[in-house]
């Protein structure tokens, strides 16, 4: 680490009009959170003195969604360059702190890489430079004869001969801030795009005697800009991988394809996890030891213990599911949704602000909200909590080893005492005492000889439309 504090300027001014968006190109988000936060994380790892963000338009958006972060705003009105948005922050720097200068829409820098450029720069001028087979559109690092870095000269501006240079710069680096007041102050425009340049310092620098020291960033993903969808796309791909990799690095995860895996958010695991292939993973999402997880599922805010099994197919929200569960597939897990352990929830269920206990099962076809079932608890296909008059929620409770027969409708509130059965197709209203049998027995009323509208007994065994049989007949 430098012996000089730090400074960080973040520059966002761009406006980002090939994004065609009307979120402020630094909000748009990779793998979860927005680029600028992004930065502004990696800024803070570096221990600064202070940030600065440079903002031009949407300032309020840009700030608001950064609220969390301790940032100097500065407006940039007009975006007359890297050089001049620059130039707004720096009245505030001291003389004697180190300047580092980062993109807000360079997402994916590392903290270990700023810190090998600042090392590099020793006090001095440091360059992060990249190499790229096709490095259209970069400005090109201009070395003299012995290699020492002359200057920087823009792709718009630059020969054909500087053209073929395929080591460029990558758009950070780190100056001292009272050399960099006096360079920025000679700065002018006259160049391809009419516009002051930071990049023009680096030639000021060589022609002062500073030293400018260049580090080659390892890995060109750190440094890949993002200005449009592609790009974007591209990034969080890119940043996927990366997440991917740490996890099966790190903490032994086991993922089907690490390319088809995407984590936005924060994602602790156990041993011998598993992840099956197009999971989606949001917010904070922990899994104890043993966890599988099944394909095309979808997991947010939610605590898995060990030896649980989610089935392919589920949508699983700020839930927290007990040891040895099994659930999906085609299962929702709902806000406030709870299962204790060895509990089941299988297909095409939805459960939300529920507490499921030990051993109890929702095989299949419900909807149970708003309610708490007590241990072996078994619900029926078809079984629907009536937790919603038009206005208010009604809580269920169901005790210890309820039995509920299929195609039952539970009308909230409501109270089911502890080993109760109720019949299959049983509207319940009132609360039932512990152990009984609450069955609705209506016997379907038999009608005999009915004829269909416009129907005759014949015309409907005709119907089965299939001429073999026609032809036995
Ligand atoms: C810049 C560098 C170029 C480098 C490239 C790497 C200059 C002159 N050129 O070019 O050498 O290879 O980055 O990506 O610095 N911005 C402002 N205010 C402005 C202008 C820009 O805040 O007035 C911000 C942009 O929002 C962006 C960053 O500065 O985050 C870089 O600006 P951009 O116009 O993209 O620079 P390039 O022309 O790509
Ligand atoms: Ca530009």
């Amino acid at each position: 680490m430098p012996i000089n504090p730090v400074s960080v300027v973040v520059l966002a001014a761009g406006e980002g009009k090939r994004m065609r968006s009307n979120t402020p190109k630094v909000l748009h988000p990779v793998a979860g959170r927005s680029m600028l936060t992004r930065v502004l994380d990696t800024a803070n790892a570096l221990s600064p003195q202070a940030i600065y963000g440079v903002y031009g338009h949407a300032g309020d958006t840009v700030r608001s969604a950064c609220a969390d972060y301790t940032v100097s705003w500065v407006h940039q009105a007009e975006q007359l360059g890297t050089g001049h948005a620059v130039a707004q922050a720096l009245s505030a720097i001291p003389d004697d702190h180190q300047v580092l200068v980062l993109c807000g829409d360079v997402p994916l820098i590392r903290a270990t890489t700023l810190q090998a450029l600042m090392a590099q720069a020793d006090g001095a001028v440091g360059v992060l430079t990249v190499e790229l087979e096709t490095p259209t559109g970069y400005g090109r690092i201009l070395r003299d004869a012995d290699g020492t870095v002359i200057g920087v000269v823009e792709e718009k501006d630059a020969s054909p001969a500087q053209r073929q240079i395929t080591e460029v710069n990558a758009g950070l680096m780190c100056l001292p801030a009272g050399h960099l007041r006096e360079w920025l102050s000679e700065l002018d425009t006259g160049n391809a795009q009419g516009e002051y340049y930071l990049t023009d310092c680096i030639s000021q620098a060589h022609a002062q005697g500073v030293p400018v020291h260049t580090y080659a960033c390892p890995d060109p993903w750190e440094v890949q800009g993002v200005n449009d969808r592609a790009q974007l796309a591209a990034v969080e791909r890119a940043c996927q991988r990366r997440q991917a990799h740490a996890l099966m690095r790190d903490q032994g995860l086991a993922l089907a394809d690490p390319d088809r895996f995407d984590l936005r958010g924060s994602l602790q695991v156990g041993r011998d996890c598993f992840i099956d292939v197009d999971v989606i993973i949001e917010g904070d999402v922990v899994l104890g030891d043993n966890v599988q997880i099944g394909a095309f599922t979808q997991i947010r805010d939610t605590h898995i213990a060990a030896g649980t099994r989610l089935l392919g197919h589920c949508q699983i929200e700020d839930t927290h599911i007990g040891e040895d569960c099994q659930v999906g597939p085609f299962a929702r897990l709902r806000p406030g949704t709870s299962l204790a352990k060895d509990a089941r929830v299988g297909n095409f269920v939805e459960v939300k602000q529920t507490q499921v206990g030990p051993g109890s099962k929702i095989n299949h076809l419900a909807y149970v909200g708003d309610a708490t079932l007590g241990a072996g608890v078994n619900v029926g296909a078809g079984t629907i909590t009536c937790n919603y008059d038009g206005k208010r929620k009604h809580h269920t409770a169901i005790g210890d080893h309820v039995f509920i027969g299929s195609n039952s409708a539970l009308v909230a509130p409501l109270e089911i005492g502890n080993g109760v059965t109720i019949g299959a197709g049983t509207t319940v209203r009132d609360n039932i005492a512990a152990d009984c049998l609450a069955v609705d027995d209506r016997r379907p009323r038999q009608v005999d000889g009915w004829r269909r509208p416009g129907e005759s007994v014949v015309d409907r065994h005709d119907s089965d439309d299939d001429s073999t049989a026609k032809g036995v007949r």
